[in-house]
């Protein structure tokens, strides 16, 4: 999701500068082009030359330096970045955001630019309680700055409190999130998906071939439209998108207190597939053959329906439920008959008949099912389904 994107990383003088290597490092994984600049103090901390090693690119340290005026001005350098990212900031470094000061490259940088930026305290405990950094906070906050962190944690000068620079997973998330701004910004919608396990023992259990791969695909396609995606899974074979919020459950019975936690949101999306029924009778410990060859029997009792509860939820619904219907047979009528017996707004169908190949498979037939009726979509992948479902929830959310 971050291919191609251009980040301007503003490295102050913080002991917390040594994470952000690793940070460069997982964003150029990730596509990301990262352009280098750092303050004075921050050469204390990490070498300009490790910088640029991982950046692969030069580090812009002064702000008078003609080579860099010559090629690239320092106005031109503040707008040539999709989002200005400030790690570790440190109070100086936000003080003179607040104040508009700009005394150096990096803080004529931050006054220069039109692009979005993000900061990620680091300081200590005592510093970042201070009523001058919650002034200062407050007035970058309403500036449009966003921030990642500051943690709470033990810290490099020995202290306990928040203060800590968030970790490099953590403001890889926000980064993801800051640059996402399209007609789905501001939107919060919880997506399903995977299958669930439910156990029969300690060691065995019973699970559907769900791979997890549409609802996956379909947070993804969310994400990259800008919303705030609270991803609920089971144990799934593809990995989450970057830029989600993960809940990981494994029973019918944990994704739906995870569901409920996850909400209020503007949309859910249920792909999961669900196991219909759990086994009653499980066991504590293994079930172990008793040498009579006397078989065990497995009793089973009902899951919770996830969908029709939050499509039935008396306060709080979503405004816009979605669900899938796998089917195998009249697709059209059987999907038609659960959405309204579920209650919820949409129904994605599609016919999961093995001869499809579409349980496990790259692909996908759907038919949507709305109010208005139903719409036969062609056979696509399994991206391209959710990319034309993240639109048209975006079209109804607008
Ligand atoms: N679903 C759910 N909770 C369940 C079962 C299903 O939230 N306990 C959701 C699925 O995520 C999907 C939809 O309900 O969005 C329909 O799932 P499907 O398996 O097609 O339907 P069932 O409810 O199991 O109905 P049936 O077995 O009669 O086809």
């Amino acid at each position: 999701m971050l291919s191609g994107k251009r980040i301007l990383l503003i490295i102050a003088g913080g002991i917390a500068a040594y994470k952000t290597l690793d940070l460069i490092r997982r964003l150029r994984e990730r596509g990301a082009a990262v352009t280098p600049v750092m303050t004075r103090a921050a050469e204390q901390f990490v070498t300009p030359l490790s910088v640029s090693a991982l950046c692969g690119q030069k580090v812009f340290r002064d702000l008078f330096d003609l080579t860099d005026e010559a090629e690239m001005g320092h106005i031109q350098l503040s707008r040539s970045a999709d989002l200005v990212v400030v790690a570790p900031a440190t109070a100086n470094m936000m003080a003179k955001m607040a104040g508009g000061i700009a005394d150096d490259l990096p803080s004529t940088l931050l006054l220069a630019t039109d692009t979005p930026v993000l900061l990620a305290p680091a300081m200590n405990v005592r510093m970042w309680g201070h009523p001058a950094t919650r002034r200062n906070v407050d007035t970058l906050r309403g500036d449009g700055i966003r921030l990642v962190g500051p943690n709470e944690g033990d810290m490099a000068c020995g202290e306990y409190g928040p203060g800590r620079m968030a970790e490099v997973p953590e403001i890889l998330d926000a980064i993801v999130d800051a640059l996402a701004d399209g007609p789905l910004a501001g939107r919060r919608i919880v997506v399903t998906s995977g299958p669930t396990h439910e156990p029969i023992d300690p060691v065995r259990y019973i699970a559907n071939r769900s791979s997890g791969a549409q609802g996956t695909a379909i947070a993804r396609a969310l994400a990259a439209l800008g919303a705030e995606v609270v991803f609920v899974t089971g144990p799934a074979d593809v990995a989450p998108p970057d830029g989600v919020t993960v809940m990981r459950v494994e029973t019918a019975q944990q994704m739906l207190a995870a569901v409920q936690a996850a909400l209020p949101a503007d949309a859910a999306v249920f792909a999961a597939a669900v196991a219909d029924w759990r086994v009653a009778n499980a066991a504590g410990q293994k079930m172990k053959k008793d040498g009579t060859g006397m078989l065990p029997t497995l009793e089973f009792a009902e899951n919770p329906d996830i969908l029709a509860t939050v499509s039935q939820m008396a306060a709080g619904r979503p405004p816009l439920v979605v669900g899938f219907a796998a089917e195998t047979e009249d697709v059209a009528a059987h999907a038609t008959a659960k959405r309204a017996r579920k209650g919820c707004d949409w129904i994605v169908a599609n016919d999961v008949s093995p001869a499809t190949g579409i349980m496990g498979g790259t692909e996908n037939e759907v038919m949507l099912i709305t109010a208005e009726g139903a719409e036969t979509w062609p056979r696509l992948s399994k991206t391209e389904v959710a990319e034309r479902l993240a639109a048209r929830i975006a079209e109804a959310l607008a």
